[in-house]
């Protein structure tokens, strides 16, 4: 495909990969299911508007293919997703170019490989990572984090650990969803790449942060 055919065909090619996204996530958990992908996208979106770069393919199909085979749910298996979305951006004959920087945003997009530098080179990475991270945070994060504990059967809370701890972000591995805050959640802000995404972190963080503290006073029978 052309440019110019991309630009003639634009909207065909996001409605496609709109259907295949919804397909491939049809018994997916409540946090990472179509309406995440779609909360993605409309930040993404918002965020590029904003900032003013980036492609817009390449950052739409990402935020759109980034979830459909999270290594969580398939066995730490990390080569699906890119596969699949790959299949299907070839399927829709899309420019080597763009299908590459897609499938480098989703094998690079996770929290977990925030420690090596992988966002220099591609201001699309930067821009759907933030919107993918704006998701974990705010009511919608709070909501995501005990549905995903719920799927897990994790406790809520297990008020020991953090009391043995002195410092609780220094646990690194809990088995309650509160332990998950101070794991991840919490350092989300510190991590957002561009300028709209840190300001969109600030009012979620702190929304967070009045929750941490309500919950602890209520788990305490504060009145
Ligand atoms: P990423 O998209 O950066 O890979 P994840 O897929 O790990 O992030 O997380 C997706 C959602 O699931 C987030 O809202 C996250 O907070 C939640 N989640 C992931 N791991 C846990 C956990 N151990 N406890 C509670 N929530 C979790
Ligand atoms: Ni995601």
């Amino acid at each position: 495909m052309t440019n110019e055919e991309i630009t003639q065909n634009y909207g065909e090619i996001i409605e496609k990969t709109v259907g295949f996204v919804k397909d491939k996530l049809k018994e997916a958990e409540g946090g990472h299911d179509w309406y995440h992908i779609q909360r993605v996208w409309n930040n993404a979106l918002h965020i590029a508007d904003i900032e003013g770069t980036g492609n817009r393919l390449v950052i739409e199909l990402a935020a759109l293919l980034h979830d459909i085979a999270d290594a969580k749910f398939h066995n730490g298996d990390e080569s699906i997703g890119p596969k699949l979305a790959g299949d299907h951006m070839k399927s829709l004959a899309l420019p080597e170019v763009i299908m590459d920087k897609v499938i480098f945003i989703i094998e690079n997009i996770s929290f977990r490989k925030h420690h090596q530098n992988n966002t220099a080179n591609s201001v699309e990475l930067q821009i759907v990572q933030d919107a993918d991270r704006l998701d974990a945070l705010g009511a919608i994060g709070i909501a995501r984090a005990f549905n995903y504990g719920g799927f897990k059967n994790r406790p809520l809370y297990e008020p020991q650990e953090l009391k043995e701890t002195a410092m609780p972000s220094l646990i690194t591995s809990s088995n309650h969803t509160i332990g998950h805050f101070y794991e991840k959640l919490l350092l989300l802000k510190g991590l957002m790449n561009t300028p709209t995404g840190k300001q969109m972190a600030e009012e979620r963080h702190s929304y967070m942060v009045t929750f941490l503290n309500e919950f602890y006073k209520e788990w305490e029978g504060k009145k």
